[in-house]
């Protein structure tokens, strides 16, 4: 099948070239590809059996992602596994995936997002609090502190008490290490030599599980679960569609005889897949919204008109400006820079022709810098998205189709509360003001340096309007 059609060409230098290019310098290495070759060519990386084409086309990232049969990437699940469990929403397929899909994406849309802007405006308010003026630090690792307690108290639905803290010390040593480029290396030479790639976090991950499903028995004996708004306490009370019960393999059913474990109703999340499934959120969720914020304040910080213009439309009270700071951030500095399929089905547009089976992935910040769709692409002008929203298929942070992010609304959400409060409360500056280099952290394209900022003066914090869900 795959011989019935070329795939699109390569570029002339062999797979190892490649793979160093694409480790060394990812931005560059695409855009040198896309003006030698085109919108898609195909790429081959050291580790993979196939090449991957990568797509930058709206017509075809949307053939891509309409495609509701296509699989996962690949590597995926190999990658991500051990420390999501077999269960998580990101590694599953086919309706299984569907069915958690139906089941996990009321929280985190609509009016019950409102219910999280009090417990965020209260995490970066302490934050901020906390900064000491005229002191150089890192914005992306305070950022993903903020977002880490975001998850543990909006999402896991954790009191103040000792779990939380035993959580967030074990989360973020945990988070550190598996996130390190020092770790994705050991990990590829322990699975060449056979041996476990997480071997020497086992014992950590095992402590935080440990937490977790005491978190999780707590929940179940809370007589007022059904009314929390935390989203561990909605996916308990949430049932499946009728008939997933039915396909679900027998390994789960037998996860009750693990202590503590209690299942009310096959239509419900058992303990084991709750576990998994908060640390699908936790990992998913965490480091790419702390790694957008520092994004977005290392172009705000190098753009004083642009900052200028956000903060008196703040002081006006009014949101436009600042939803297409982010729209313009996340189009500029897209976190996650490839979200890939395995094609179930040939691929066609009017340009492009791949065969079913091909690894094909949308280059998103390719697509977000074509300067067919956003005139002088390198520029950030969030006045771009003040008429227009964008459009589905040329603004792709999240990804798209069937396996489209299921936090995007409440990443927006959580950032939009986050900058404000910081922008309004804080002069701060960067402290270095030339642009951020693009390093990486795990799968996300983050500030090389961390963008250190100083904080030259601080207001109190004061009542604002809530913002609109
Ligand atoms: C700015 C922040 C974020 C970015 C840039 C981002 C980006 C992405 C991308 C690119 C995907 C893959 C989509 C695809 O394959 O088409 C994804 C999937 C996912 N994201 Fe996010 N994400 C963010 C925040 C969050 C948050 C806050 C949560 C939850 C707390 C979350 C939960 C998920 C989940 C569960 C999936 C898997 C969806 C599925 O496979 O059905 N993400 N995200």
């Amino acid at each position: 099948m795959i011989e019935r059609m070329p795939l699109p060409p390569e570029p002339s230098r062999c797979p190892l070239w490649q793979t160093l290019a694409w480790g060394a310098r990812p931005l560059a290495f695409m855009a040198r590809n896309r003006e030698e070759i085109g919108s898609a060519f195909s790429v081959r990386f050291l580790g993979f059996e196939r090449p991957m084409v990568l797509v930058s086309d709206p017509a075809a990232v949307k053939a891509l992602y309409t495609e509701r049969r296509n699989g996962l990437p690949p590597g995926r699940r190999f990658a991500l596994e051990p420390v999501l469990g077999e269960r998580s929403v990101l590694l599953l397929e086919g309706e299984e995936h569907m069915a958690r899909r139906r089941l996990m994406l009321p929280p985190f849309h609509g009016e019950r997002m409102r219910s999280y802007e009090a417990v965020v405006g209260e995490i970066i308010g302490a934050e901020i609090d906390a900064w000491q003026l005229g002191r150089e630090f890192p914005i992306h690792a305070r950022m993903q502190a903020v977002t880490l307690e975001v998850i543990l108290r909006a999402v896991f639905g954790v009191g103040q008490g000792e779990r939380l803290d035993g959580l967030r010390v074990r989360l973020r040593d945990l988070l550190v290490d598996i996130g390190s480029t020092r770790r994705q290396l050991l990990a590829v030479v322990a699975r060449r030599r056979g041996r476990d790639p997480l071997e020497d976090v086992r014992a950590r991950l095992a402590e935080v599980d440990e937490l977790l499903f005491a978190e999780i028995a707590e929940h179940r004996r809370r007589p007022d679960l059904g009314e929390r708004d935390d989203i561990l306490a909605m996916l308990m009370t949430a049932s499946f569609e009728d008939g997933l019960s039915a396909e679900r393999p027998s390994e789960i059913a037998g996860d009750d005889e693990r202590e503590g474990a209690k299942r009310e109703s096959d239509d419900r999340m058992d303990d084991k897949e709750l576990r998994d499934q908060l640390m699908t959120l936790l990992m998913a969720g965490h480091e790419t919204t702390a790694t957008a914020l520092a994004w977005t304040f290392d172009l705000l910080l190098r753009h004083p008109v642009e900052l200028g213009r956000l903060r008196m439309s703040l002081e006006a009270g009014e949101e436009a400006y600042l939803k297409a700071t982010i729209t313009e951030s996340l189009r500029l500095r897209p976190v996650i820079p490839i979200a890939g399929r395995r094609l179930a089905e040939d691929l066609v547009t009017e340009d492009l022709e791949l065969p079913a089976g091909t690894d094909v992935t949308a280059a998103i910040w390719l697509t977000h810098t074509d300067p067919a769709i956003y005139p002088e692409p390198f520029a950030f002008r969030p006045e771009r998205f003040l008429e227009a929203a964008p459009e589905t298929y040329a603004w792709i942070p999240f990804g798209g189709g069937v396996r489209r992010c299921l936090g995007a609304a409440f990443a927006e959400f959580e950032m939009r509360i986050v900058l404000r409060e910081v922008l309004t409360r804080c002069e701060l500056r960067k402290a270095d003001p030339s642009p951020e280099k693009t390093g990486r952290r795990n799968i996300t394209f983050s500030p090389r340096a961390g963008t250190p900022v100083v904080v030259e003066s601080r207001r109190p914090a004061r009542e604002s309007t809530p913002l609109a869900a």
